[in-house]
């Protein structure tokens, strides 16, 4: 038996691979493919280094649910304590149809309507994260016209370097998010001045994937000195949210392990003297990115036709049911559910069946593989199933739920019905 890569809860056991105490080939038999997998005890546990260090202090920990926002995964962490970390209107309904607390939950995004605030004071959203002057100035016109006042935090563009890659690095001056780090102490003021607002914190969130600890303490020192800068001014900050971003393991990246990562953070906050402050995380993809699989079926073999061609292992899964590779040019692992003795490895570029040259899930994968097989891309339970699309009519993957051995249904595969319910004909003539 071994443990892979990524995930303690994933391993070979003889020529199978084996999840969460399921065989993955033969729930892809019985349920079909492309189908995600989620292990439900690989989700608590990785939740659990958070709460392990988080533990005996105020804090609140909001999973980002844009990395999985599927109604049992949010469940799963609502049961387990969680808040969540929401950027739409639609997502706050997730949380509400999977039994999470409003309450417990915090608004992120740089473009929240007048409707989506209305919506979210009403459900008793727990702070706005708010990321410019005029979002100020609305949210506190809709909180006066429902007679309310609107918990706010203001997210601060710390102008620090995260080290990842540029589309997902989010907290450097040249990126659309948060409030400029020399301007905040004047906008804490305008918010103070509001009549429909209500400071309460301070947040930043500098990017995703992040496999270094300094990016965050540079991060933590620039928010801490705003934290005093503001308290100077005569207003006072309840909470410091320090986001979402660290990263896991695709390959061979180190991140630190989670609760001494957390842990070292605190201890700055405790050293700079601000202990008694609540401290919250919104942390996403190291809660459930290795804690997803999505198998596909091996359709087709395509070998080379000469000089410079290429092994093409055409699969049933595409770039509209995992974007990242084609997006990112995301590295994720691929493994076959079930190890072949009687095929020679090749090296092979494994491809949907989307008509763009774009459409690859990984390149140059060294696999024994024969059509009918099922391969397993791994660390594809975070931005995998949100980020799914139904380009080329494809309707969107099944998923699961594993734990201890057993298999819930938790989204059954789109059929075309429900890929035009909500379309309509031109009327006759
Ligand atoms: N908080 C805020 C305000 C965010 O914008 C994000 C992610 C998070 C928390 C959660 O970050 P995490 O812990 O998951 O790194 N689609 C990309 C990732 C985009 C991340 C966007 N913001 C990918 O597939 O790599």
């Amino acid at each position: 038996m071994t443990t892979l890569p990524g995930s303690p809860w994933l391993e070979r056991r003889g020529a199978g691979l084996w999840f969460d105490g399921c065989e993955l080939g033969a729930l892809a038999r019985e349920f079909g493919t492309p189908l995600y997998v989620y292990s439900r005890r690989a989700m608590l546990a990785a939740l659990a280094g958070y709460q392990r260090a988080l533990a005996g202090r105020e804090h609140l920990i909001c999973y980002a649910m844009k990395a999985n926002s599927s109604l049992a995964v949010l469940q799963t962490f609502a049961r387990a304590g969680c808040g969540f970390d929401i950027v739409s209107v639609g997502e706050l309904e997730r949380v509400i149809a999977a039994g999470g607390d409003p309450g417990k939950t915090v608004f992120s995004g740089v473009g929240k309507t007048p409707a989506a605030m209305r919506r979210a004071l009403q459900a008793g959203v727990r702070c706005f994260n708010v990321e410019s002057e005029r979002e100020l100035e609305v949210l506190s016109g809709v909180a006066q016209s429902l007679g309310v006042t609107a918990p706010v935090s203001l997210r601060v563009n710390p102008d620090v370097d995260a080290g990842t890659h540029p589309y997902i690095s989010t907290g450097l001056r040249g990126n659309k998010f948060g409030i400029a780090h020399e301007r905040a102490v004047g906008v804490y003021r305008r918010a103070a001045a509001l009549p429909g607002l209500r400071v309460e914190g301070i947040d930043c969130h500098i990017g995703s994937q992040i496999t270094q600890v300094e990016p965050y303490l540079d991060a933590l020192d620039r928010v801490l000195d705003l934290v005093e800068a503001v308290e100077a001014a005569g207003i006072p900050l309840h909470h410091v949210d320090l986001g979402g971003g660290l990263g896991i393991t695709y390959t061979d990246e180190t991140p630190p392990a989670t609760e001494g990562f957390v842990t070292r953070l605190l201890q700055r906050i405790d050293e700079r003297g601000h202990g008694h402050r609540t401290v919250m995380f919104e942390p996403g993809r190291s809660l459930v990115g290795n804690a997803g699989v999505l198998l596909a079926e091996v359709l087709y073999l395509k070998p080379s036709t000469g000089e410079g061609g290429r092994n093409f292992c055409i699969v049933d899964a595409a770039m509209n049911d995992l974007v990242r590779p084609a997006m990112y040019e995301a590295w994720m692992r691929i493994e076959p559910c079930h190890l072949r003795a009687d095929t020679p490895t090749q090296d092979w570029d494994v491809v949907g069946p989307v008509c763009e040259s774009g459409d690859w899930l990984g390149r140059d994968r060294a696999l024994a593989v024969q059509p009918g097989d099922m391969l397993a891309v791994l660390s594809a339970g975070a931005y995998g199933m949100t980020m799914a699309s139904n380009y080329n009519s494809r309707g969107r993957a099944a998923e699961l739920m594993v734990d201890d051995g057993r298999a819930s249904l938790i989204r059954e595969r789109e059929d075309a019905r429900s890929l035009f319910a909500l379309e309509r004909l031109l009327p006759a003539g």
